[in-house]
């Protein structure tokens, strides 16, 4: 590994930042990802110069060349995190250091340049120290985003010689509209999210630009997220959207679909399998059909189902729905298991639950 070169930040703080009356009422129900704090940070990089330009700086449009190679190619990754305020008082992320390696591999996939882990976690940490304000009170939270783009202006088709690390925050609430009644899911049955040796296992734009016609299939059917099959049977259940998936049984066991690099390897994920585990709870990662998952349901075997993500945080799925019908997941509301691992990490990431793992990184 080289040795890291610390970057300097310029701090440039918004001159006329948003005032605390009308602050307060924006995060009065902030809902997802419509709520932009002041600021944001930016970092250029270029082949000849490397990583430089650090900035802190207030929140604004970007310009870009209409010939940037990501309005062409999708050259793009992004990750998600939160910030959270601790009861404590203070603030903290967790484990941001994992959507550090994370954005490392999605950089690799898509042959763009890796940012050093202490750069990407410096950068958040200033852009949550300057913007901590903005946390929703109650249990809302700050939902960062970094991103990286190809910015230079060039048609030809390769790795770009010129990108832009960007991160955002945005103040949020639940991401679903119901709050924490349980999710009714979509079985994408013309469409598939990714196939082995493509880019589902990163988390790059273009995953997501793929899956839009299918969510848009699911809210049509009046249903939340879309769950996706693999590629070459069909058969597999992956992931929804932008979630991961578990499946919890009558004898307490749990399963969920393994890492294979179709699907995204989920923080929250590898979060809840060490926390089950650490309960005495059996968790399987092992493939499971559409068909047991229906049959399981029907029968009973199946008793809880839920989604989680760092947006979702863990949201019980209550129905299934299919072109050719529905089906029930225990009495459609949930359970005891998804509520109790749910209560167990949010009291972990606000401070409130022991945090054996040190997952949870204070940034003031
Ligand atoms: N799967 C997909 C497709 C996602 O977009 C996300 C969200 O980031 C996840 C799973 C969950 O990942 P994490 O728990 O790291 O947020
Ligand atoms: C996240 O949970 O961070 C995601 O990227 C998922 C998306 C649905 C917002």
């Amino acid at each position: 590994m080289s040795a890291h070169r610390h970057l300097p930040f310029a701090r440039r703080p918004h001159h006329a930042p948003v005032a605390p009356d009308a602050l307060a009422s924006m995060l009065e129900s902030p809902g997802f990802g419509r709520i932009f704090t002041d600021h944001m940070v930016t970092i250029s990089w270029s082949e000849r110069q490397g990583w430089y330009d650090a900035q802190l700086r207030a929140r604004e449009p970007l310009t870009l060349d209409p010939a940037a190679a990501v309005l062409h190619y999708a050259q793009e990754i992004f990750e998600g995190l939160k910030a959270y305020r601790l009861t404590s008082g203070g603030v903290a992320l967790f484990r941001p250091e994992q959507n550090a390696r994370r954005f490392q591999a999605s950089a690799t996939r898509l042959a763009m340049p890796l940012l050093p882990e202490p750069t990407f976690l410096e950068a958040i940490d200033e852009l949550v120290q300057i913007d901590a304000h903005w946390i929703p009170p109650g249990d809302g939270s700050l939902y960062l985003r970094p991103f990286m783009f190809a910015s230079e202006p060039f048609l030809g088709v390769r790795p770009a010689n010129e990108y832009l690390f960007v991160v955002i925050a945005s103040a949020v609430g639940a991401y679903f509209k119901g709050g924490s009644k349980a999710v009714r899911v979509w079985l994408s049955q013309d469409y598939t999210r990714a196939a082995p040796g493509g880019t589902g296992a990163i988390k790059c734009g273009g995953n997501y630009a793929a899956s839009l016609v299918a969510q848009a299939e699911a809210s049509k059917h009046g249903c939340d997220q879309v769950v996706f099959l693999d590629a070459v049977e069909h058969r597999w259940v992956e992931e929804l959207g932008g979630m991961n998936i578990f499946f919890v049984f009558e004898d307490g066991s749990l399963l969920t679909p393994p890492l294979g690099g179709t699907i995204l390897p989920g923080i929250t994920r590898d979060s809840l399998i060490t926390l089950a585990r650490r309960e005495g709870l059996t968790v399987r990662e092992e493939r499971y059909s559409f068909e047991q998952w229906r049959s399981d349901a029907k029968s009973g075997k199946l008793r809880e189902a839920f989604a989680c993500g760092t947006a979702a945080v863990v949201s019980a799925i209550g129905e299934v729905k299919t072109t050719d019908g529905h089906f029930t997941i225990g009495d459609g509301h949930g359970g005891p298991v998804t509520d109790r691992l749910k209560s167990k990490l949010i009291g972990i990431q606000r401070g409130e639950v022991a945090d054996q793992d040190g997952w949870v990184r204070k940034v003031l």
